[in-house]
């Protein structure tokens, strides 16, 4: 079964301002990797949803580098858009900057992909509509996004035989 809608990376386009606060931080007194990890996530999955109209899970998130560390006080400008749809499968862009109120300087902190799967209420996957790219930028992480879906399903596949000596104990 196909989805035959057609969806623009606009469509989807998520943006979340955090203010970070005491209680998202660690003991430096620096933004808590694990809480922006839980932002950058909830602003993925907004910008998947938003594609499909449907529920998304997430299934992959590759590297993550944190560049520069966030303090308390800073806002943090949380950027998603779908650069690719497959069959259920999309590709997120994610992009983190920190803004700095006091001086408005704004610095890029992180950027990544996220990979979410379109399913239904039991789970099970749901084919999604195909993502037509606008600009000239978007057109490239169209192209490169193949590669990089093929390089994370090369992962899945090495889990799985890591999966089943698991369970042959
Ligand atoms: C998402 C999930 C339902 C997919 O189930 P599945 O049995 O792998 O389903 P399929 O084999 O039909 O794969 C569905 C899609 O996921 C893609 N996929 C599976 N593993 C992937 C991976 N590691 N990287 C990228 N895409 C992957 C498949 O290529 C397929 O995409 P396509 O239809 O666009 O080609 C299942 O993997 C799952 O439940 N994972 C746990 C997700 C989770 O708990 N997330 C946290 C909560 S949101």
């Amino acid at each position: 079964m196909k989805n035959s809608k057609k969806k623009t990376a606009a469509d989807s386009r998520s943006v979340m301002h955090r203010l970070v606060m005491p209680k998202d931080s660690n003991t430096l007194g620096t933004l808590m990797g694990g809480v922006l990890m839980h932002w950058m996530d909830m602003c993925a999955a907004i910008a998947a949803r938003r594609h499909c109209n449907r529920y998304a899970m997430t299934v992959t998130v590759d590297r993550i580098q944190l560049a520069s560390a966030i303090q308390v006080g800073e806002v943090v400008i949380l950027e998603a858009e779908v650069t690719r749809a497959f069959r259920t499968s999309m590709e997120i862009g994610m992009r983190v900057v920190a803004e700095d109120l006091s001086t408005g300087e704004k610095r890029l902190c992180a950027s990544t992909f996220y990979s979410f799967v379109a399913v239904d209420k039991e789970g099970s996957a749901q084919p999604v509509p195909e993502l037509v790219p606008e600009t000239e930028e978007q057109r490239q992480r169209y192209r490169d996004a193949e590669k990089r879906r093929a390089s994370r399903l090369e992962d899945a596949a090495r889990i799985r035989e890591e999966a089943e000596r698991f369970r042959g104990g």
